[in-house]
């Protein structure tokens, strides 16, 4: 499905009209000193920084990229970052939107909901010149579909998404009126967010059921190069490229370290495959956790909390 909506090219400051390519320098805003002109980068806002913002964070510092984080509850909630780096902002309260730079780049990590507030805070913040990320989900591919085969076709960034769910609205508001660059993310593993931990604990089962993941040390690298490389307006799936049967996760599970789901086999869902070839191109993109199960190994050799 093409993008639709507004050109957003029209709208960018002079050094952004160029076609913006995964060598575009940052957009900068200039500042003027002792010494004369100078350019310091644009800062980039987590906008709800949880686990995945922890990530993007922490990789952004590494880039010695401009870097703040967002939380509703800043003192308590992002102890890893420097207090001069943390925001509060929510979403539900506008007098916390003044908290943020006048200008920044954004990447939106909680689930752009209520389209009514999505729409009041995009109006009130998101100048033509911004780059805005979205995390999405994969779920915005759910529908309701009687002809469910038994193994499911690949769903590519031209699937229909269901607008329904109030996500997606967000989010399809955001990409159409606001340039905003949507990913489409799987299910995120990693870290204390561990596959076989959710196996051991019957979160899930020998199902056959096909699950697409993406470990969060890649997602946090696609979200930093989706600023640089992504097309205003346009939508990227973020998944392995590998959709797996629950039941064979649970199989190798229990082949490698004897874990098995208190769960029974369940055959009712065909559950999604999800192709990833668009942000591999278009972002020149190697994954650091292309196979699940080297992932999972270095996960279950790290000690536990
Ligand atoms: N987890 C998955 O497997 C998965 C799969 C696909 C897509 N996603 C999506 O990917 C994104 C990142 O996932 P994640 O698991 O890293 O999320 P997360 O850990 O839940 O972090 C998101 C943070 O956003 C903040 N937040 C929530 N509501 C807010 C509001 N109204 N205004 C401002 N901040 C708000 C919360 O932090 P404070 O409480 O500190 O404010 C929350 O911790 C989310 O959009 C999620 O839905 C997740």
């Amino acid at each position: 499905m093409a993008p639709s909506g507004p050109d957003f090219s029209t709208g960018l400051c002079p050094e952004t009209r160029t076609t913006i390519t995964c060598n575009r320098p940052q957009q900068t805003i200039t500042r003027f000193g002792y010494d004369g002109p100078m350019t310091v980068p644009r800062p980039i806002v987590i906008l709800g920084s949880g686990y995945t913002g922890h990530w993007i964070y922490e990789l952004a510092q590494q880039q010695s990229l401009p870097i703040l984080a967002s939380s509703r509850h800043p003192e308590t909630r992002l102890p890893d970052v420097a207090p001069d780096a943390r925001i509060r902002f929510d979403l539900m309260d506008p007098s916390s939107w003044a908290g943020l730079p006048s200008q920044a780049d954004l990447i939106w990590a909680f689930p752009a909901t209520p389209l009514e507030q999505v729409q009041l805070f995009a109006r009130h913040y998101c100048l033509p010149s911004l780059r805005l990320v979205v995390l999405g989900s994969t779920s915005a591919y759910d529908r309701a579909d009687p002809t469910a085969q038994e193994l499911p076709p690949w769903i590519d960034e031209t699937s229909v998404i269901n607008v329904d769910l109030p996500r997606v609205q967000g989010e399809e508001y955001l990409r159409t009126h606001h340039g905003g660059i949507i990913l489409r993310v799987a299910g995120i593993y990693g870290p204390n967010r561990n596959p076989v931990q959710w196996i051991r604990q019957g979160r899930v089962g020998p199902s056959t059921k096909f699950v697409n993941l993406i470990h969060v040390e890649d997602l946090a690298q696609l979200c930093l190069l989706a600023l640089k490389c992504g097309q205003p307006g346009d939508s990227y799936n973020i998944s392995d490229g590998h959709p797996r049967r629950w039941a064979e996760i649970c199989a190798e599970v229990s082949r490698r370290w004897g874990i098995v789901s208190p769960r029974q086999a369940d055959h009712s869902e065909p559950g999604k495959r999800i192709r990833n070839q668009k942000v591999i191109a278009q972002f020149s993109y190697t994954f650091r956790h292309p196979d699940l199960y080297p992932a999972l190994q270095s996960l279950n050799m790290e000690p536990g909390p």
